[in-house]
């Protein structure tokens, strides 16, 4: 089977679906790796180590020709994939209930498609799963982040011109990128504190050296849907969380919100009257900005200043830091397609009935399949 690594043409995306290390490995499953030239460009990584690990690189014509399976990080239309053979197979994060035309046009071109971002988060799934292995990359930017535009140091210091006092770090939101970003602000000597609305995460919390900040007072707080994920929360919970957050909103010097509910638009947690309330030179960091933001004010790719503090919302966070970013997610997909590979026939077989599988699925044999997109 040929497996072809596109170069991303999606604004501002420097990740790429392979690397050198993942490229051998495919090869010595008995795949042929054709790469797109330049595709490895925005993670340092020259077409001429692609050819060294044993690939072809050429342009986007030649590397799809007869391909059975396209790697890609963001999909691209089915209009970009010229010369694509009825039946190849996608393998990206599709952004599937973002942009359906998009899917409809893979079904349309005969495509299989697989949203790897669908991954179920099941133990088997753990080592495919992008969303974690990007979120994690992602927490740990933004504390470099906040720490860069803050005009004060993070450690306590105490020195013979007096001390300097330890910034205040507070995360709101803390699954995969939550967490990262606290071990991260405690290593470089912040005062962290941390609050989500899943009950699990507190020990969680303490766990790392942090303190954890939860509404106690109202009833029936489980917080915790399907898969891991949070739920929506009822209206008195938000009020108490609300009155809750502003109390400590206004002593820290760094927020950092990384929260989100699958399906949904991101949850506000923090207010234009909150941050008036902030020191100014206090910094937000907004990782659902693209999600619909959980800070108000906060904008996709802008670095914006309300009330004198700065409000963070770069887009593709783990994307800026695309060398590991592309590292981790090239051996997802390896994972994805080890686990599923016939070393007979020497190609990916991606059984129907497995689990994986099915979570991942979106279109094939001209149909939108994917339960998640058919259901009315
Ligand atoms: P996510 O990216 O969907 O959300 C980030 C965090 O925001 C979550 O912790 C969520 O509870 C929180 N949140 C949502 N609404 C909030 C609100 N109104 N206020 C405060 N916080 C709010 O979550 P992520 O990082 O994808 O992780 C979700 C869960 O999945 C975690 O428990 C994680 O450990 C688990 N997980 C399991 C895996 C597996 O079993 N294979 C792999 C990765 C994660």
């Amino acid at each position: 089977m040929k497996i072809a690594i596109l170069r991303e043409t999606a604004d501002a995306e420097p990740r790429v679906a392979a690397t050198p290390e993942t490229v051998k490995k495919l090869i010595a499953l008995g795949a042929t790796v054709a790469v797109e030239s330049g595709a490895g460009a925005g993670a340092n990584i020259s077409d001429a180590a692609y050819g060294d690990a044993g690939a072809t690189v050429g342009d986007r014509g030649a590397t799809i020709a007869d391909a059975g399976l396209i790697l890609a990080v963001q999909g691209p239309a089915a209009a970009d994939l010229p010369g694509v053979k009825p039946g190849a197979m996608l393998a990206a994060i599709l952004s599937p209930f973002a942009d359906r035309a998009r899917i409809d046009g893979y079904a349309a071109a005969g495509l299989t498609t697989m949203a790897m971002e669908l991954m179920p988060r099941i133990t088997r799934a753990q080592s495919m799963d992008v969303l974690s292995s990007q979120s994690n990359l992602a927490g740990y930017k933004s504390v470099i982040d906040a720490a860069e535009a803050y005009g004060r140091a993070f450690p306590m210091m105490m020195t013979a011109a007096g001390t300097i006092s330890a910034a205040r770090v507070f995360v709101m939101g803390v699954g995969v990128a939550g967490l990262q970003a606290i071990a991260t602000a405690r290593r470089l000597g912040a005062l962290v504190s941390a609050t989500d609305v899943r009950a699990a995460t507190k020990e969680q919390i303490e766990s790392l050296g942090a303190k954890a900040i939860f509404v106690e007072a109202v009833k029936g707080i489980e917080g915790e849907g399907s898969g891991g994920y949070a739920s929506e929360m009822s209206d008195e919970y938000k009020a108490a969380q609300a009155e809750l957050v502003s109390a400590h909103i206004a002593k820290q010097d760094i927020v950092i919100t990384t929260a989100l509910i699958p399906g949904r638009p991101a949850p506000r947690l923090v207010s234009d009257a909150q941050i008036a309330t902030m020191r100014p030179g206090s910094i937000l960091v907004d990782l659902a900005v693209e999600s619909g933001g959980n800070v108000e004010g906060s904008r996709p790719g802008e670095i914006v200043e309300v009330h004198g503090v700065k409000i963070i919302g770069h887009r593709n966070a783990a994307g800026r830091l695309a060398a590991d970013a592309s590292a981790l997610y090239s051996r997802n997909l390896y994972n994805f397609i080890n686990a599923f590979w016939d070393k007979e026939a020497k190609t990916a077989a991606f059984a129907p009935d497995d689990d994986i599988v099915k979570g991942v699925k979106l279109t094939e044999g001209g149909k939108v399949v994917h339960e998640r997109l058919t259901a009315a």
